[in-house]
């Protein structure tokens, strides 16, 4: 039993959470996601997943897919992810996430898909024409947390809405199929400096790998020079910066500078503003460069250490989908029971 809100299931806390193999990612993947899993992995059971299942959902190149996955793997190991403490693996290695999958398909309602906002900001106007595994993303993602029993899992601002779906899922399953508490009703870790970073270049809009514009993000594998110039080039005001919150309110993309600022030198809002609240931005942005470049440096040397020894990666992949399976396995066993499957 963990959260007030989490209904009496009285299994093991276990965090679960998971990355798309797709584009490259950005400061926001960083400090939403990778750096608060290197946190949790010393307090929790964790399991970690490249979500390459997820990633098809668009159009992905077949030459690309296993590589684009040897990538992630390699920025979780570089965020401070530690394969001896938590399990790494790549989602397509382990049968139990489309299985389940296709099981809480028949236990999501179509009326809770059609209000999945990330379906129509990813469909767009051509909704028709997307694929009904896009459409049924979040059900997947449902399978991926509870194929583990997770209660915890770790995710950016975007992905409230997917989480409680998946607590309706796990919700709805113990309900029809008279199996009280048999699934937890996973918490989503949200709070945190990091939760929702924005674009550079539009503090109103989050920061994407879909931007269009680079300058709107900050690359894990852009050099220092790149990290410096898309920080000086990002968008301010005529304003000086801001002393107090108050005088941030209204003003998103200097509130996005600070957060950020806040996040990377894991230093209070106040701290930062106290020591440059009223200067200008040019010696604001300098310091911001500094820390950016400084705190993403040995994230990137190590990501790139990694990627030169793509069989050591497969190594620990490979190892970490049989630990997986072994978790996932006998709780997808026991849905087949439950819902009633001859020889089950
Ligand atoms: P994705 O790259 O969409 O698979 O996202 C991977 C993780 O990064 C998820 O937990 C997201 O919620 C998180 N994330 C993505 N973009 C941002 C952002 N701009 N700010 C904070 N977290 C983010
Ligand atoms: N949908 C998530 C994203 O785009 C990725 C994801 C897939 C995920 N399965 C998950 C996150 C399970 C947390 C738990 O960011």
């Amino acid at each position: 039993m963990t959260d007030s809100n989490s209904g009496s299931y009285t299994g093991p806390d276990r965090v679960f959470s998971g990355v798309q193999p797709s584009g490259s990612l950005h400061l926001g993947n960083y400090l939403g996601a990778l750096k608060k899993f290197a946190r949790l992995q010393n307090e929790k059971d964790c399991v970690f997943c490249i979500v390459d299942l997820h990633a098809i959902t668009v159009p992905q190149d077949p030459a690309k897919l296993a590589d684009q996955t040897r990538e992630i793997a390699a920025a979780y190991f570089a965020a401070g992810v530690d394969p001896s403490k938590a399990i790494v693996y790549a989602q397509s290695s382990v049968r139990a996430h489309t299985e389940l999958a296709w099981y809480f398909n028949c236990v999501a309602r179509t009326g809770w898909l059609n209000r999945m906002t990330q379906f129509k900001d990813k469909a767009g106007k051509n909704a028709e024409r997307a694929s009904v595994g896009l459409y049924t993303y979040p059900v997947l993602q449902a399978a991926d947390i509870l194929a583990f029993k997770a209660t915890h899992v770790p995710v950016g601002e975007d992905q409230k809405q997917h989480l409680e779906l998946s607590r309706d899922i796990a919700g709805k399953f113990n309900h029809d199929f008279n199996a009280p508490n048999f699934f937890p009703l996973p918490e989503p870790l949200i709070k945190g400096p990091g939760a929702k970073v924005m674009s550079l270049r539009d503090g109103t809009k989050k920061m994407s790998k879909s931007d269009p514009s680079d300058a709107s993000r900050i690359n894990l594998t852009d050099t220092p020079d790149q990290i410096a110039k898309k920080v000086r080039k990002a968008k301010t005001d005529t304003g000086a910066v801001p002393a107090t919150a108050s005088e941030m309110e209204g003003r998103p993309d200097i509130a996005n500078l600070i957060g950020i600022y806040s996040a990377l030198s894991e230093r209070s809002e106040a701290d930062i503003m106290n020591e440059h609240g009223g200067g200008q931005f040019g010696p604001f942005k300098n310091a911001l460069a500094d820390v950016a470049v400084e705190t993403l440096r040995p994230v990137t040397e190590s990501m790139n250490r990694y990627l030169a020894a793509p069989d050591e990666i497969d190594a620990i992949l490979n190892k970490a989908g049989d630990a997986a399976a072994e978790i996932a396995d006998p709780i997808v066993a026991d849905v087949r029971r439950i819902i009633g499957f001859r020889g089950a």
